[in-house]
């Protein structure tokens, strides 16, 4: 993985959305969570019991069906993706976007299932944890806890393809090095989208409030 000579500034503008897509996985299964929660039975994840606090430890808005569904959608959309990406040749992806190769291949082929699943599931534990902490904090289920909403998911989700060693083994660099830039931007990024996305469920009635 050698930086081409030729390499420009705006070459740095292709972190944007590769960053995207590196963690779309875990967006495919914030977005399942809620989907499946909302139309599916609602058991919550924590049977109604109470912390020591006398708060919930969850709350109501944590269910297993929109967990086990945002896990599955995670896995699957992942899954998608790497079907996707490897029938349409590398050529083609190289020649359309014009991407730059060592950018674009561990990325590309880093993509495995295995990340998908990982991705999925570390979203879905991210956005327990960031429930547990907000419960804490005497927040009531759904009511609004800047980052802790837009990126609890999100953190979850690097921390735990953190575990794709398949990954790290092959393109050692990328995934030790390269990684950060992508991450930035991805909380950057996501940051942002989160914010109109729930504007968007909340117009939609899929939320009960716009964030
Ligand atoms: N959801 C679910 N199960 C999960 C995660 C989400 O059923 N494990 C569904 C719930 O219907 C939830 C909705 O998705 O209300 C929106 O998710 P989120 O914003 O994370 O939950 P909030 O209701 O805002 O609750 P909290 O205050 O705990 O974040
Ligand atoms: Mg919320």
């Amino acid at each position: 993985m050698l930086i081409p000579l030729n390499f420009g500034l705006l070459d740095l503008l292709w972190i944007i959305p590769i960053s995207f897509y590196y963690i779309l996985p875990a967006y495919f299964a914030n977005g399942g969570a809620v989907l499946v929660g909302k139309y599916l039975p609602k058991k919550p994840m924590d049977f109604g019991k109470s912390f020591s606090d006398g708060q919930r430890i969850l709350g109501d808005g944590k269910t297993w069906s929109g967990f086990l569904g945002g896990v599955l959608l995670g896995t699957f959309g992942g899954f998608v993706m790497w079907i996707l990406v490897f029938s349409i040749s590398r050529t083609t992806a190289f020649v359309t976007f014009g991407m730059v190769d060592y950018m674009i291949t561990p990325v590309f082929y880093g993509l495995n299932p295995f990340r998908g699943f990982l991705l999925g599931l570390g979203a879905l534990v991210g956005d327990l944890i960031g429930s547990f902490i907000k419960r804490r904090f005497k927040k009531e289920r759904g009511a609004k806890f800047p980052l802790i909403d837009q990126l609890d998911f999100l953190l979850g989700a690097y921390l735990l393809s953190a575990l794709d060693i398949f990954s790290i083994m092959l393109y050692p660099t990328y995934n030790l090095v390269v990684i950060w830039p992508l991450i930035v931007f991805g909380l950057v990024v996501t940051w942002a989208i989160h914010r109109v996305a729930n504007i968007i469920a909340f117009k939609m009635n899929l939320k009960k409030e716009p964030w």
